[in-house]
């Protein structure tokens, strides 16, 4: 067997002439000589054969051994960086794999344009708990616990206290800013509501609602019209109409409902407006004097009007929605449709 002087006299010949011509043939020198199992390795292993009087310069020749091959494989280190080069082409001048972007819910969209148009005309934002005692959903409306117009509201009841429901509209809202809020005040309160109804295409057990009230000195119902005039022009374009029916709710007096024309078929009859060219988007009237009073507000001194609008209606009308279940049943299908709102 040669001796280690020997072995590495003549790897070191190999060394010498060693020539890579790509990656592969220098990565096969570097297992070969430096790997875990390669050459300097079983050489130094060696070491413990050497005689102890030869063993230092043996020592050295394999530190010298050693280094020799390391600097043969750095010498030709820059054919590793010209592989990474020749890779799998990378065009950075491509744009990025997209992100899908989320999208924001249809009743948001539209919740949103409400508020920033009634902001436009000093309106402030307001809102309250879903939630509610029966004095801010029920009582306080002018609505005391024998009132028939109760049973309009399918209630939800919270079993761990008789006094609690869920609210059924927002205008619980109403009472809770006339009797925090300073007068005057003029805000919309949108928000959640439920109602105890069985789940269809035209009803469901939660929708959304978005209450407005504006009381002050000499507030009418002129101001009233005229308000929600300029709502429904900024909402669905000019040339939309509007009417006005003779209705009844226990907080306002006088009451009304207001029709807009049919935006999905302009007016000619379609399934959205039962064929009838209207739809229904909102209660509203005069700020019933028992409610103001209820508050300790004069009604001889302050007047006011309140609305409530469907949100999920005027989506409806706004995107051609005809079914309700759609916006919660979490469909991307469905959702992704307003992507670009
Ligand atoms: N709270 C009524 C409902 O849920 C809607 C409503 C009607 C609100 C008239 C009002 C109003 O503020 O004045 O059906």
């Amino acid at each position: 067997m040669p001796s280690l002087q020997e072995q590495i006299q003549e790897y070191q010949l190999e060394i010498n002439s060693f020539k890579p011509e790509n990656a592969a043939d220098l990565e096969n020198f570097r297992i070969r000589f430096l790997g875990t199992k390669g050459i300097v390795k079983s050489l130094s292993a060696e070491m413990k054969n050497v005689p102890a009087d030869q063993r230092k310069e043996a020592g050295q020749q394999l530190n010298a051994f050693k280094q020799l091959a390391e600097g043969k494989y750095s010498e030709f280190a820059d054919l590793h960086a010209d592989a990474a080069g020749k890779g799998p082409a990378i065009d950075i001048s491509l744009p990025a794999a997209p992100l899908p972007l989320g999208t924001r819910h249809p009743l948001r969209i539209v919740e949103n344009q409400i508020i920033s148009i009634f902001e436009k005309i000093g309106f402030t934002v307001a809102s309250g708990p879903e939630i509610e005692d029966d004095w801010h959903n029920f009582n306080s409306l002018n609505m005391p616990a024998d009132h028939p117009a109760r049973d309009m509201q399918d209630t939800f009841y919270v079993s761990q206290n008789p006094d609690w429901v869920l609210r059924t509209h927002t205008s619980s809202t109403q009472a809770r800013i006339l009797e925090t809020q300073p007068l005057p005040v003029r805000v919309i309160c949108p928000g959640r509501v439920y109602r105890n109804e069985t789940i269809s295409a035209r009803a469901h057990c939660f929708f959304h609602q978005c209450e407005g009230l504006y009381v002050d000195k000499d507030v009418s119902f002129a101001d009233l019209k005229q308000t929600l005039y300029y709502f429904v022009t900024e909402l669905f374009g000019e040339g939309t109409k509007v009417r006005f029916r003779p209705s009844y709710f226990p907080f306002t007096e006088p009451s009304a409902e207001m029709d807009i024309s049919c935006t999905v078929c302009g007016g000619s009859g379609c399934s959205l407006c039962k064929h009838t060219g209207w739809v229904e988007i909102l209660g509203c009237g005069m700020v019933h004097p028992n409610m103001l009073r209820n508050f300790n507000i004069d009604p001889e001194v302050y007047t006011g009007f309140a609305f409530g609008l469907g949100v999920e209606r005027i989506t409806q009308i706004k995107f051609a929605v005809n079914d309700l279940r759609l916006y919660s049943q979490n469909d991307v299908r469905f959702l992704r449709q307003f992507q670009s709102l």
